[in-house]
C-alpha cells in the first residue's frame, strides 16, 4: 500500500466592504477594480479542508464538500491544481530525494460550518482553503501573497481570504495577473473590535451568480464604467485611510455608499439584476434609524449578490446596533452577538424595529 500525504487548514470568509464587480480578463479571473475586505472570525465562519494526494488513489483528483462529490474538471479548480502542481514540480527537480507528490491524484475534502448555500461568500473561504491545504501538503514556501495569486483564478473574492484583518485586492495592470492580488491593509489586531452580524435573509442559492451577473453588468451598464474608473479609486484611499485611523463614522458611509453603488450597477445593468428584496431593504432602514438614534453613524449595512444583510458596528455599540436587531427578530437561535454570527431576519420583526 503506498503511502498517502496529507494536509489540512481552515480559511476564514470575508466580505467586502468596496465590492469586486466585474472582470477585465474572465479566463484568468482579473478584475476591472480594487477592493477590499473585512475576514470574519474563523470561530464563526470558516471552511476546514484537507487535501491529501497518493499513488494509491484512483487516477483522477476528486473534492468533496460537504460530503458531496464536486466537478473537478471546471476551469478554475483546474487552474488552482495546475498551478501548485507545477510549483511543487519545481522543487522535486531541484532535490531528487523528495517524494513526487506532483504526479499524484489529489483527494480534497472541505467542510463549511455554514450553510453553503445562504450566499455567505462560500466561495471565497472554499477556494482560499483549498489552496491553503494543497500548499501546505506540497510543503511550497509560497507567502499569503502568492497564494492569493493563485486563489484569485478558482474566486475572485478567495484571493482576500488568505490574510486576516483588512485586506485589499490590487486589480494590477499586468494581462498575465501577476500583479492582481491580496495585500493587507491592517492586521485584525490594528482594530479589534469591529463586529460583524449577518441577517440571513433568504438561505437559498442566489438566482444569478456572480460570475454570470458581473459579466452582463459590464457588457450593458452605462453606470459601471464611472463605477470602475472613478468612485471606486477614490473609495479605495479613502476606505484604506479610514481603517488606519480607525475611523468608523468614514469607514461605515464608504462601506454603505460602496454597496449601494454596486447594486445600483445591478439595477443598471440589462436584463436587471435584482439582489436586495423587501427585507434587504428593511435591514437597511433599521440600520439608518439606528444611526438617525445615534445622532452618528454607528452601524453600517453592506450586501453581496444576495438579499443577506452584513451589519459592521463596534463592539461597544452592541447593545444599540445588535441589540435592536436582535429585538426586533427576538432570540434566534445562533445569535450570541459575536464577530461573525448569523441570524435569521423576517420582514416582520425588522417592520417593528424600523
Ligand atoms: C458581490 O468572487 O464570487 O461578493 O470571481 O466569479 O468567483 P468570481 O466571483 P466572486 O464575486 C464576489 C462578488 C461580491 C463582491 C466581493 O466579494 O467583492
Amino acid at each position: 500500500m503506498s503511502e498517502i500525504h496529507r494536509a489540512s487548514t481552515t480559511a476564514p470568509v470575508n466580505i467586502a466592504v468596496i465590492k469586486y464587480w466585474g472582470k477585465r480578463d474572465p479566463k484568468l479571473n482579473l478584475p476591472t477594480n480594487s477592493s477590499l475586505s473585512v475576514t470574519l472570525s474563523q470561530a464563526d465562519l470558516r471552511t476546514h479542508t484537507t487535501a491529501s494526494c497518493s499513488s494509491s488513489y484512483p487516477s483522477s483528483d476528486s473534492l468533496l464538500l460537504n460530503g458531496s462529490p464536486q466537478d473537478v474538471s471546471g476551469a478554475r479548480t483546474q487552474a488552482c491544481f495546475r498551478e501548485l502542481r507545477a510549483l511543487r514540480k519545481k522543487i522535486e527537480e531541484q532535490d531528487g530525494s523528495l517524494p513526487r507528490l506532483s504526479e499524484m491524484p489529489l483527494k480534497i475534502v472541505s467542510e463549511n460550518n455554514f450553510p453553503t448555500a445562504a450566499g455567505l461568500a462560500s466561495s471565497a473561504a472554499g477556494f482560499a482553503a483549498l489552496v491553503r491545504a494543497i500548499a501546505n501538503l506540497y510543503e511550497l514556501p509560497a507567502s499569503p501573497t502568492e497564494l492569493s495569486r493563485i486563489a484569485r483564478q478558482g474566486s475572485g473574492s478567495a484571493c482576500r481570504s488568505l490574510f486576516g484583518g483588512y485586506v485589499g485586492w490590487d486589480q494590477g495592470s499586468a494581462a498575465d495577473g501577476s500583479d492582481s492580488m491580496a495585500f493587507e491593509v491592517a492586521p485584525a489586531e490594528h482594530w479589534p473590535n469591529m463586529r460583524a452580524v449577518i441577517l440571513v435573509v433568504s438561505a437559498a442559492k442566489k438566482g444569478v451568480s456572480s460570475t454570470a451577473g458581473m459579466q452582463t453588468t459590464v457588457a450593458t451598464s452605462s453606470l459601471f464604467a464611472a463605477r470602475a474608473s472613478e468612485t471606486v479609486p477614490k473609495r479605495m484611499q479613502e476606505m484604506q485611510k479610514a481603517i488606519k485611523e480607525k475611523d468608523f463614522e468614514t469607514f461605515a458611509k464608504v462601506t454603505m455608499m460602496d454597496s449601494n453603488s454596486f447594486h445600483a450597477t445591478c439595477l443598471d445593468t440589462y436584463p436587471p439584476i435584482f439582489y436586495l428584496n423587501d427585507v434587504s431593504r428593511a435591514a437597511i432602514k433599521v440600520v439608518e434609524s439606528i444611526n438617525v438614534a445615534a445622532g452618528k453613524i454607528i452601524a453600517a449595512y453592506t450586501f453581496d449578490a444576495g438579499p443577506n444583510a452584513v451589519v459592521y458596528y463596534l463592539e461597544e455599540k452592541e447593545k444599540e446596533v445588535a441589540g435592536l436587531f436582535k429585538a426586533a427578530l427576538g432570540d434566534k437561535e445562533g445569535w450570541s452577538g459575536k464577530r461573525g454570527d448569523a441570524i435569521q431576519a423576517n420582514s416582520e420583526g425588522l417592520e417593528k424595529a424600523k
